[in-house]
């Protein structure tokens, strides 16, 4: 889910699209992507000790805490653009949390495990090439959640999706999304080679409306690691 933490002041309108949100995707769409990213992270991490993991733009922090549960001896670091307001500052489950600038990871080279950037990059795409850069500096893998944009329509409906998941929160909504060329020519920008990719990600099965609209082929996994 988005930021709950990027605007204080939310009208009604924002608050009714909020809990829209909440009814039709978002516990569906974290128990999806929280699944496949747990199994990938448990297939390829080595042994059983600590893992760190970075989860950046975590929103929420529902998709991080929700592998948790899956995987054993994480370590989450989640950041976001957001600063944390006074009464989550005492908050256990915030914790967590740190604020940065949206480009540069204030940790050093290798320091995680794991980086997890779930539906990010297509919300600020001028900085995509540098958060990327960053994230594959800190971490050994990097795994990409993003959409596909396969033509006018599914633009469209990308775009709606992501005003009923964003927008009440008063995140910046995306101007633009992958293609596949598009993404493609990001990873060679960045000097990382992709080790898998999941498509077909069934993000709206559970209601009949939204998957006749939405498309699996709109959403992919990517899991990389620097050249
Ligand atoms: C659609 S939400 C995804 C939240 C979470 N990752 C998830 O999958 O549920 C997009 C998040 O990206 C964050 N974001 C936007 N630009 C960012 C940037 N440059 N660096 C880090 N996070 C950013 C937003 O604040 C928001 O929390």
């Amino acid at each position: 889910m988005s930021s709950p933490i990027a605007t204080s002041k939310k009208s009604v309108l924002k608050k009714s699209i909020i809990n829209l949100h909440k009814k039709l995707s978002h516990s569906h769409r974290i128990a999806v992507l929280g699944e496949i990213i747990s199994k990938e992270i448990s297939s390829l991490r080595s042994g059983r000790e600590e893992i760190k993991i970075l989860d950046i733009g975590c929103g929420d922090m529902s998709l991080i805490e929700l592998i948790q549960t899956y995987v054993e001896n994480v370590n989450p670091i989640c950041l976001d653009i957001y600063p944390l307001p006074g009464e989550y500052l005492n908050d256990s489950k915030w914790q967590k949390y740190k604020q940065f600038d949206g480009q540069n990871i204030p940790y050093d080279g290798n320091y995680f495990d794991f980086s997890i950037l779930s539906d990010v990059l297509h919300h600020d795409f001028k900085n995509s090439y540098s958060l990327l850069k960053e994230s594959l500096r800190v971490s050994h893998i990097t795994i990409i959640k993003d959409h596909f944009q396969k033509s006018f329509y599914s633009r469209l409906m990308l775009k709606f999706m992501d005003i009923i998941g964003n927008w009440g929160y008063g995140v910046a909504l995306p101007k633009n999304y992958f293609t596949e060329v598009s993404f493609q020519k990001l990873l060679n920008e960045v000097g990382a080679v992709e080790i898998k990719r999941i498509n077909n990600i069934e993000l709206y099965s559970h209601n009949i409306f939204l998957s006749i609209f939405l498309k699996s082929d709109w959403q992919f996994i990517s899991i990389i690691k620097k050249k």
